[in-house]
């Protein structure tokens, strides 16, 4: 039995989330062209020991294990992203059949299994093509995301059950090209932003390719949020805690929700005004990513003015961030009182932790930290709920152990343990916990 903190509304959507170059491997196979976290990865000193997607948890050749274990877990959702260069090599033109195959092959075997398909057609994997012509610098890119959402909607719009557009593309502009320590592995500080707006009309774009090709489909797009507070009162630092807030939480949200930019970041804006009808088309729904708060103080040697504090009185995940499941009630509150009747429903597209698991000699692997985390995250949902935010699903992060970008494999998110030398699949702790949670919810 399970408590009312616990207890969410019938339909409400349990899933689970993944992101093609972290889990398909495969990444010379069957025409796909390269992006720019093979090109990333292969380069010496990016990555934590040298790892690479290339074969990653292999779910390219296990569809039928890993949809097995979804339902096994019971989720009436799967969230995966689409490899844009499997689908087009060279990011735009020729479509690679075999690619658009394995999609549909993915697809029908969720739908055989009464899953929800909820694709992401970008989860940070341009094709290195596009990156040769400018990547995400040039405002190409946003037509040929468009394209691509037009291909992918027409090949898979009759079977899937939402898209989302873009996953949190401050990450794409932060760390792949203010700070450098993602792929593309550029550093261009603050003359970055062109990345953040052609995204943002890229978006846009795609959600009208998406709703022409396949009608009826609900389109949202991913960003992550949290809390930004100073680490003093000093002005400084309350300054710089508000320009990042405004970089993290409002950057990629303002312009497609309010038709605008915020404030802090207008200058950075300037002569971007008639593209902001194409970037604001309505959308179905938000979809929110949460992990863990920030505390800043000013750091004028930082590119984005501020870096992080250790916040206070708070456990760690292996990765290092704050367990702090208050922060996401208040996230998500606030997401309501800034956007008020301009907020669709809200869909919590990633949420959960890494921590240093092990298959035990029983072959069980005891997650118990997993377990906390997710019982306390999945309340601060609900919390959220009850003060009147529209939340329709939870999407927890993530089914697999997989390639966690610039840690490689050294950080496990997964509900199910992957041996990377064998690549065999041992569910956790977490795995039957979720699956109880989801089974207490059925009618
Ligand atoms: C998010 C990413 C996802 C995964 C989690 C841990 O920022 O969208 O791919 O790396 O963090």
């Amino acid at each position: 039995m399970i408590d009312d903190g616990l207890r969410f509304p019938p339909g409400f959507t349990f899933g689970t989330a993944t992101a093609a170059y972290q889990i398909e491997g495969a990444a010379a196979e069957d025409g796909r062209g390269p992006s720019v976290w093979d090109t990333f990865s292969h380069t010496s000193g990016t990555v934590r020991d040298g790892d690479t997607g290339d074969v990653a948890c292999d779910s390219y050749h296990r569809p039928d294990e890993d949809v097995a274990l979804l339902r096994g877990l019971g989720v009436s959702a799967y969230r995966f992203s689409i490899s844009w260069s499997r689908v087009l090599p060279t990011g735009a033109g020729r479509v690679n059949q075999a690619g658009l195959d394995y999609y549909r092959g993915l697809v029908d075997r969720l739908r055989d299994a009464g899953i929800e398909p909820a694709p992401t057609l970008f989860h940070w994997d341009t094709p290195q093509a596009l990156q040769d012509t400018g990547g995400w610098m040039s405002r190409d890119t946003a037509a040929r995301f468009a394209d691509y959402a037009t291909v992918v909607g027409e090949a898979l719009g009759d079977r899937v059950g939402r898209w989302i557009t873009l996953n949190e593309p401050v990450v794409v502009l932060a760390n792949g090209h203010v700070e450098g320590t993602h792929a593309p592995g550029l550093r261009l500080g603050l003359g970055a932003f062109p990345v953040a707006h052609h995204q943002l009309l890229g978006h846009g774009l795609a959600v009208a390719a998406l709703r022409a090709a396949s009608p009826g489909v609900p389109v949202g797009i991913t960003n992550n949020y949290g809390p930004v507070l100073p680490a003093t009162d000093a002005p400084a630092d309350v300054e710089a805690a508000a320009f990042r807030d405004a970089v993290h939480n409002l950057l990629f949200t303002d312009p497609v929700l309010l038709g605008r930019y915020p404030a802090a970041l207008a200058h950075l804006a300037e002569g971007t005004e008639g593209d902001l009808a194409a970037i604001s088309v309505p959308i179905d729904f938000l979809g929110v990513n949460y992990y863990f708060p920030e505390m800043v103080r000013a750091d004028p040697a930082d590119p984005l003015g501020s870096s992080g504090v250790e916040w206070p009185d708070a456990p760690r995940t292996d990765f290092g961030w704050p367990v702090v499941p208050a922060g996401f009630t208040t996230t998500l509150t606030g997401l309501r009182e800034r956007y008020g009747n301009a907020l669709p429903p809200i869909h919590i597209t990633e949420n959960g932790a890494a921590y240093p698991d092990a298959v035990a000699a029983d072959g069980s692997v005891p997650d118990p930290d997993r377990v906390a985390y997710l019982d306390g995250h999945l309340r601060a949902v609900r919390a959220a709920m009850d003060a009147g935010v529209d939340v329709r699903g939870y999407y927890l992060w993530s089914l697999l152990d997989n390639f966690e970008w610039a840690e490689g494999y050294s950080k496990r998110f997964g509900l199910v343990h992957v041996d990377f030398d064998t690549l065999a699949r041992t569910p956790k702790q977490s795995y039957g916990w979720y699956r109880d949670l989801i089974r207490a919810h059925l009618p």
